[in-house]
């Protein structure tokens, strides 16, 4: 695992041009036209869970079936279950090492071994808003084919590209959390599909 406390060198750029032309595609959707923004496929869907290893559960799930280009946005009060969900999102993916708060650091690079792919978890809390996060290099982490997991979304919400899976956490007054999933563009439809199917 990699850990940032510097701003990040750019990402290397040599992967396939078509890679790359899918990605500024998407990084370019949100200056579209009203009409064709809201073309895009949405989906909702909503569950509880009641402890942390349900959450964990939950992560690993969706984590299972996550691809190269997906963006999830984790977004919630502090301690509302982010990062174990994160956790989870790790140990289904497959990462090397488990995946563990970015707060101080704000961005942890996984690789798997299996295939070498990788995967970012950001925690954009201390940032101060879209051009801090720029200045870090966010831009050039979506830029590249990566999965990338964003805490506290909320916080960048002008870099985030419009197509991702956005999770909000609440805690209930019970001390379970209220997961509420959100789904915009094809790929972010699909994959809550599958998850639904795959928690049966
Ligand atoms: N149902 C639940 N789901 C997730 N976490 C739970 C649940 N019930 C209790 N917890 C506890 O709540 C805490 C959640 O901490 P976590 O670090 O995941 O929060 P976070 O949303 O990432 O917060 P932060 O914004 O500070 O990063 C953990 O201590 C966990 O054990
Ligand atoms: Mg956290």
């Amino acid at each position: 695992m990699t850990q940032f406390s510097q701003p990040l060198d750019l990402r290397d750029r040599c992967h396939a041009a078509a890679t790359t032309v899918i990605m500024m595609a998407k990084l370019t959707q949100g200056s579209l036209p009203e009409t064709r923004v809201t073309t895009k496929q949405r989906g909702e869907w909503q569950t509880t869970s009641d402890s942390a290893r349900r959450t964990e559960a939950l992560g690993a799930a969706l984590g299972a079936l996550l691809a190269p280009g997906d963006v999830i946005c984790l977004s919630g009060a502090l301690g509302a279950g982010k990062t174990v969900f994160s956790r989870g999102i790790g140990a289904g993916w497959g990462a090397t090492v488990p995946l563990t708060s970015p707060t101080y650091n704000l961005a942890h690079e996984h690789e798997r071994p299996a295939d070498k792919a990788r995967l970012y978890h950001l925690d954009c809390y201390r940032l101060g808003g879209a051009r801090e996060a720029e200045l870090l290099g966010v831009h050039e982490i979506l830029e590249d084919y990566v999965i990338v997991i964003f805490e506290w979304p909320e916080r960048v919400l002008d870099i985030l590209p419009d197509e991702h899976l956005w999770i909000d956490f609440s805690l209930r007054e019970d001390d379970g959390r209220d997961l509420r999933f959100s789904a915009i563009g094809a790929r972010h439809l699909t994959g809550l599909n599958e998850l639904r199917r795959a928690l049966g």
